[in-house]
Formats: structure tokens, C-alpha cells, sequence
């Protein structure tokens, strides 16, 4: 039965878009084969197809903000990228319109059982003026992995990102020119049919909104003290931690309300009676310590389905692991570091602060790139973490400097997507 419904899709696939009909059925025949094997009843779809991209531009073109006024998230480029899918239908017509309003029937599903799920990355504009991505490919097999989740339709990713590339060439000059400024790119993925029955959606809305930003940090580091968090939990196992569901986001506001009425920046999140470390906030992270013979080790915990498969992660692993093994030395690291993916709890933090061997804490995220910590609030007490004189610590700070040389361009490397020359 699902054959003869491919061999009807490919059928209209080749004849409706002529130009690309051998690259839409490549395409076509990949995401069949996706859909059989993860949802059984749902109807074989067209894939997203970026030769059928149509383009309004704005006539109302906005005035361009002044870079110094930047606050995150609050201005948005001229123009969004829209993809509608529906299960009759597959995806339909990509198509970038000025940026607008979103129409939604108040019984959408998105409304009422958050099936939504986004992405969050950047496009940087290089000193010679190239406007690059960074490992845009990690949350395009990201934004599938959690649309796999919520029984929302897979996509090939190369194909959305061949839309975004387009949406980013329009609205380049939204990035702004200062440096340590970007583009913060928003893909969002949401259930929109308005029935009220809990099911898998039928039909489906993919935009993306650009937003220029300025750097996290303006006026130099800055650490953060975070609250060890016990009384609420971001994730479980079983649950959705690893996965980036807007309803994972929701419950946190009360738990980072609570940390900033106790004075921390910041959640902690600790999972289990035994207080195991998982995530800061809303990013990854990484201790140092050094072992009892001396070695430096740096440690986040692993992908054990509490946490979300960050970006700058699994960076700053590679980076370190390169380090290592000596495929591209780092300097001011030391010549020997342990790069451990691993559980590492509160009781470990303490003991090794106590005998002097925790080195850093730090947060890692697209945001900030890494956000160093100098207080865990625990207990009652507060657990101190060093830092270094300028704020961050000194295993963070080279993997910092060559991840932010690589993603403004200073440092090339194939981790950069060019989308514009
Ligand atoms: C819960 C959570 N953890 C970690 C991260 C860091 O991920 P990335 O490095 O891909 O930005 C994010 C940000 O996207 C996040 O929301």
C-alpha cells in the first residue's frame, strides 16, 4: 500500500516541477522511506522542495535599529520563511513574505497540547563581508530529531536550508556590521490543525524569523552564580530534555523566577536524589577538575535523553578531543587534558572544591558560546567556583577564542556554511 501511494507522489513530484524532478525524487524516495519506518498510517509526502520557493518582498521595508539599542529578541527582519504541510498534501510551496502575522484557528493543536518545537542559530557576517552559518546541519538533524517526537512530519534538512539561505541573502543587511554582533536565526515548527483530539497533527506550519543581536556580553565577562535546583525539574528520563519542544520551556520561567528572587542568575538544574549536574539554565554544561594524580579533565554529563544535544557541546568536545589528540593543538591548554563525557554530581563538585581541584564551571549555548559560573547556591551554603582574571577560566577560554575565530571567520574551518559571498 505505501508504494503505490509513493509511486503516485513521485508521479505528480516529476510532473509539477520538471526543473528538480530528479533531485525531488531523490528526495521524495528518502523521506518515504523515512515515514514508513516511524509512522505507519501517515501519508507519503513531498519533501520540502527549494525550486518551488517563491519571494514577496516588503513594501514597508523597516528602518534598520541602531546596534548599540540591540536587546535579544526584540527586533525582527523584513521578511519570514513559511512552509505549510499538510498530511493530504505533503509540504507544500515554500514561500519567504514580508514578516507578519501568523493566522491560527483558536482550536489549533499548537494552541492547546504545544506540539511546537524551534531551533536557534546565528549568521555572522566575516570582516571581507561573506555571511556564514554556523554547523547549521546540527539543528536541522536537531529540528527532526524533535519533530520526530511529537509525531510532527521529517524533513530534509538540506532542503530547509537551501530556504533559510535565501531568507538570510534577502535580509542581509540585518546583520549587523559591529563585530560580535550576528543574525539570530528562529526555524519554529507548529501543529496548526484545529481539532481538540490529542493525535499526531495533519497539518503543520514551518516558519523562520531572523532577529539581529548584539554580543552577550558587551562590557567583557561576566560570571553568573546559579541555584542548584532540586525543587523543580527541567527533564526526566523517558521525558523530553533532549529534544527542543517549546514545552520544555514554559515551566522553567517559574523555577528561573525563583533563582533570581534568591539572588542567582540562573537554575542549576540537578536531577535524582544523588543531585547529578545536567544543565545551566537553558544551556549545556561543562566542570573542570583536576584528578588526584594531577591531570585536568573536563567533564559534561552525556547524552542520556535529560539532555539537549547542544551545538557549541558538541563543539567544544571536538575542539577539545582535537586538542588531545593532538590534531590541532590550542594554546593555553595544557598539553594534556582528559575530555570525559560523563555523570558528575554535587557531591563531586564539593569534594573536589574542597581539595582545591575544581578549576571552572561553565555554561555552553549559541547564545553566549560559554557563560562561566562563579557560585553554586546549594544546601543553604554557596559552593565558590574560580575564575580567571578576566572572568572566564583558563580551559574555557581558548575553546572560546577559537570557537568565536572560526564562527567570526578569523579561523577558517568546514564547520562554516557559507550562505552569502
Ligand atoms: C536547554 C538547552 N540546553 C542547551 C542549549 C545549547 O544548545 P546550542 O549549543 O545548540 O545552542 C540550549 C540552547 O539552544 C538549550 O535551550
Amino acid at each position: 500500500m505505501s508504494s503505490v501511494r509513493l509511486s503516485f507522489h513521485f508521479t505528480r513530484l516529476t510532473q509539477s516541477a520538471p526543473r528538480s524532478s530528479w533531485r525531488a525524487a531523490a528526495i521524495g524516495s528518502r523521506y518515504m522511506s523515512q515515514n514508513i519506518s516511524t509512522t505507519e498510517e501517515a501519508a507519503v509526502s513531498l519533501d520540502i522542495e527549494p525550486s518551488r520557493l517563491t519571494v514577496t518582498k516588503t513594501m514597508s521595508p523597516k528602518e534598520l535599529p541602531a546596534s548599540k539599542s540591540l536587546m535579544f529578541g526584540r527586533t525582527f527582519s523584513d521578511h519570514m520563511l513559511k512552509i505549510r504541510w499538510t498530511e493530504a498534501t505533503g509540504w507544500e510551496a515554500p514561500s519567504i513574505e514580508p514578516f507578519g502575522p501568523i493566522g491560527l484557528s483558536p482550536s489549533a493543536t499548537v494552541l492547546h497540547y504545544a506540539q511546537s518545537l524551534f531551533e536557534g542559530m546565528k549568521a555572522y557576517r566575516h570582516e571581507d563581508g561573506t555571511v556564514t552559518m554556523f554547523r547549521p546541519d546540527m539543528n536541522m538533524k536537531r529540528m527532526n530529531s524533535s519533530a520526530k517526537r511529537l509525531a510532527l512530519p521529517a524533513f530534509d534538512g538540506n532542503a530547509l536550508l537551501e530556504c533559510i539561505k535565501e531568507l538570510i541573502s534577502l535580509d542581509r543587511q540585518w546583520i549587523p556590521k559591529e563585530p560580535g554582533h550576528s543574525l539570530y536565526i528562529r526555524p519554529t515548527f507548529i501543529g496548526t490543525n484545529g481539532t481538540l483530539g490529542v493525535a499526531p497533527p495533519t497539518e503543520a506550519l514551518l516558519f523562520v524569523i531572523t532577529s539581529p543581536v548584539g554580543p552577550y556580553y558587551p562590557h567583557g565577562f561576566k560570571p553568573v552564580p546559579l541555584h542548584g535546583t532540586t525543587e523543580y525539574i527541567r527533564a526526566a528520563p523517558g521525558g523530553t530534555g533532549a529534544y527542543k519542544l517549546a514545552a520544555n520551556y514554559a515551566p522553567g520561567v517559574v523555577a528561573q523566577k525563583s533563582a533570581a528572587k534568591q539572588g542567582y542568575a540562573q537554575n542549576l538544574w540537578l536531577h535524582g536524589p544523588e543531585h547529578w549536574l545536567t544543565e545551566v539554565g537553558t544551556m549545556n554544561l561543562f566542570a573542570v577538575i583536576k584528578d588526584k594524580d594531577g591531570i585536568t579533565e573536563l567533564i559534561t554529563p552525556p547524552l542520556d535523553g535529560m539532555i539537549l544535544p547542544g551545538v557549541t557541546r558538541d563543539s567544544v568536545l571536538t575542539l577539545a578531543r582535537n586538542h588531545a589528540s593532538g590534531i590541532k593543538r590550542l594554546g593555553g591548554l595544557p598539553d594534556v587534558i582528559k575530555v570525559s563525557e560523563r555523570p558528575i554530581n554535587m557531591g563531586e563538585i564539593i569534594q573536589s572544591s574542597k581539595e582545591g581541584r575544581l578549576i571552572e564551571l561553565f555554561g555552553t549555548g549559541t547564545a553566549a558560546v560559554v557563560t562561566p559560573v562563579d557560585r553554586i547556591g546549594y544546601n543553604g551554603g554557596d559552593v565558590t567556583i574560580p575564575t580567571g582574571k578576566d572572568g572566564m577560566g583558563p580551559i574555557s577560554e581558548p575553546l572560546w577564542a577559537e570557537l568565536v575565530g572560526i564562527q567570526t571567520g578569523a579561523i577558517k574551518s568546514n564547520w562554516n556554511y557559507v550562505v552569502a559571498q
